[in-house]
C-alpha cells in the first residue's frame, strides 16, 4: 500500500518535472566520449591551455558578483577547536556512526542511509525513514563535509554536531532522545570504555557522542586519487579527451563554475535553479524555511560535485539522473510560470539570474558528463566496527 502511494507520487512528481520542462527530459545526450563539437586540434589546443597550473587556466565565465574561486584539489582539512581529531574519539564515532541499536527501533543507524558503497548516500529518490515512512528530501552524502559551511539541503544545522542532533532527535530519521541514547551507552562497559580513552573520563554524555560522530564524519575525505585531482597534479594524461572538453565547459560555456567552484565544487551558497515546486502538492520552500527571507524561497544549499557519479539520483528531491541533468541545465532550468492569483504573491520563487539557456549539442552534453565522472575517488569500502554490548553493566 505504502509502496504503491509512493510510486504514484513519483510518478505525478516526474510528469510535473517534465511538463514544466517541455522536450528537455525527452532527450537524452549521446554516451560519454561520444564526438562533441571541438575537433581534434582544438583539443590540442585545449591539453596546451589546461596543462598549466590552474591560476594560469584559461577565463572562467562567470557572472558580474560571483565570487569565484578556481577549481583545484582540496586543502588538508582542518579541525574545529573545540573539538580536534583523535584516533580514539573517530574510533567511538565510527561505532556510534554504525550502531542501529541507538535508534527508536533498535534498527536504523546513520550508515543506514549514508552508506560508503553508494558514495556515503543510499542511492534512493528520498530515504526510507521508521516505519517505512519516505522522507521529503533525497540524502545527501557525508564526504567531505569537513570542507562544509552548512549542512542538510536548507542549511539549518551550522556544524555537523548540531547536524547530528537533529538526526537523532528526528523521528522518520532515528527517532531517539539524547536522555535515551545517553541511556543506553551508559549501560555499556564497553562503550564506557571508548569514552575513557576518548574524552579522558567514562561519562557518556550527548556532546561527546554528538563530537564523536563528528569526527568520524570528517575523516571521511577525497584521497586525490580522482582523475581530476591527478590532472591538476601534474598527471597530464589523467583525464581523457572527453573529459578535458568536459573541465573547459564545465568553467566556460556551461557556465557550471558560476555555483560549483574552488575545490569542493561549491559556494557554500543557496540558489533557486527552479525545483521548489511552488503552490504544487510536492512543495519545498528551501533556505526559505530557515531564514523566513522571501528572496531565500525555493534556493537550496549548493551541493559539492565531488564523487557525484556515485551518488545518484540527484537534487534535494532525488528526481533526476545525469543526462536528465545536464538537458534541465542546457534548457536554461525550468521557469515557474505565476498562476493569475500568484501575480502579487511576495513569496513566488525566483530562478537564479546566473542560470542561462546553453544550448549545449548532444557531444557536449556528454563531455560535462565524462567530467563529472572524473571526479570520483578510488572506490573505498568503510566497514561497521564490532559493536561492543549494551546492558553490560
Ligand atoms: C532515514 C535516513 C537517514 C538516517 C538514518 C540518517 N540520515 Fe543523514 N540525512 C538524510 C537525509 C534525507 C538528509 C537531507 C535532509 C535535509 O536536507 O533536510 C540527511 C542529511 C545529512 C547530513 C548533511 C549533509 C550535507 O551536506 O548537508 C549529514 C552530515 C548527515 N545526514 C549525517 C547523518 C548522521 C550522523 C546520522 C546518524 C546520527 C544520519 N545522518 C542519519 C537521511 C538520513
Ligand atoms: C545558479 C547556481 C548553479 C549553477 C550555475 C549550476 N548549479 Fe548545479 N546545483 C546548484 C544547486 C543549488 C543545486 C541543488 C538544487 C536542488 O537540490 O534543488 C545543484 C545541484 C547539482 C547537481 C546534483 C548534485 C547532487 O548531489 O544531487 C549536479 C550534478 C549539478 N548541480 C551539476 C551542475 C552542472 C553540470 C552545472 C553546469 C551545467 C551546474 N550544476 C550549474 C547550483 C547551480
Amino acid at each position: 500500500m505504502v509502496r504503491i502511494r509512493r510510486a504514484g507520487r513519483m510518478r505525478a512528481m516526474l510528469r510535473f518535472s517534465c511538463v514544466l520542462l517541455l522536450a528537455a527530459c525527452a532527450q537524452v545526450p549521446a554516451p560519454t566520449g561520444g564526438a562533441s563539437d571541438a575537433s581534434a586540434a582544438t583539443t590540442d589546443d585545449l591539453r596546451a591551455a589546461y596543462r598549466r597550473p590552474p591560476a594560469e587556466w584559461p577565463q572562467p565565465t562567470i557572472d558580474a558578483g560571483v565570487a569565484f574561486v578556481e577549481l583545484g584539489r582540496l586543502p588538508k582539512a582542518v579541525f574545529p577547536a573545540d573539538n580536534p581529531w583523535s584516533k580514539e574519539k573517530e574510533a567511538l564515532g565510527r561505532a556510534l556512526f554504525f550502531d542501529g541499536r541507538l535508534s527508536g527501533t533498535q534498527q536504523m543507524s546513520c550508515a543506514s542511509c549514508h552508506d560508503s558503497v553508494l558514495g556515503w548516500a543510499d542511492g534512493r529518490t528520498t530515504s526510507f525513514g521508521h516505519g517505512a515512512q519516505a522522507l521529503a528530501r533525497n540524502a545527501p552524502s557525508i564526504l567531505n563535509a569537513v570542507h562544509g559551511v552548512h549542512f542538510f539541503w536548507d542549511g539549518r544545522a551550522a556544524s555537523l554536531e548540531d547536524q547530528a542532533l537533529a538526526v537523532f532527535e528526528n523521528e522518520k530519521e532515528m527517532a531517539t532522545s539524547g536522555t535515551a541514547v545517553v541511556e543506553k551507552l551508559a549501560s555499556s562497559r564497553g562503550y564506557r570504555a571508548m569514552f575513557a580513552s576518548a574524552f579522558g573520563d567514562d561519562e557518556p554524555t550527548m556532546a561527546r557522542t554528538l563530537a564523536a560522530i563528528a569526527t568520524f564524519e570528517r575523516m571521511q575525505q577525497s584521497d586525490g586519487s580522482s582523475a581530476f585531482d591527478r590532472f591538476v597534479g601534474g598527471d597530464a594524461a589523467a583525464l581523457d579527451d572527453a573529459q578535458l572538453r568536459g573541465l573547459h565547459l564545465f568553467r566556460t560555456k556551461a557556465r557550471c563554475v558560476n555555483c560549483h567552484h574552488g575545490p569542493a565544487f561549491t559556494d557554500h551558497g543557496f540558489h533557486d535553479v527552479g525545483l521548489s515546486y511552488y503552490g504544487r502538492k510536492f512543495e519545498d520552500l528551501g533556505r526559505y524555511r530557515v531564514t523566513k527571507d522571501p528572496a531565500d524561497v525555493g534556493r537550496f544549499k549548493t551541493p559539492s560535485l565531488r564523487n557525484v557519479a556515485r551518488t545518484g539520483p540527484y537534487m534535494h528531491n532525488g528526481l533526476f539522473d545525469l543526462p536528465g541533468l545536464v538537458n534541465m541545465y542546457s534548457a536554461g532550468m525550468a521557469v515557474l510560470q505565476p498562476k493569475p492569483e500568484q501575480r502579487d504573491d511576495p513569496l513566488f520563487p525566483k530562478k537564479s539570474p546566473l542560470l542561462h539557456k546553453l544550448d549545449l549539442s548532444q557531444g557536449e552534453k556528454g563531455d560535462l558528463i565524462a567530467f563529472l565522472e572524473a571526479l570520483s575517488d578510488r572506490r573505498r569500502r568503510v566497514m561497521a566496527p564490532e559493536l561492543p554490548a549494551l546492558g553490560d553493566r
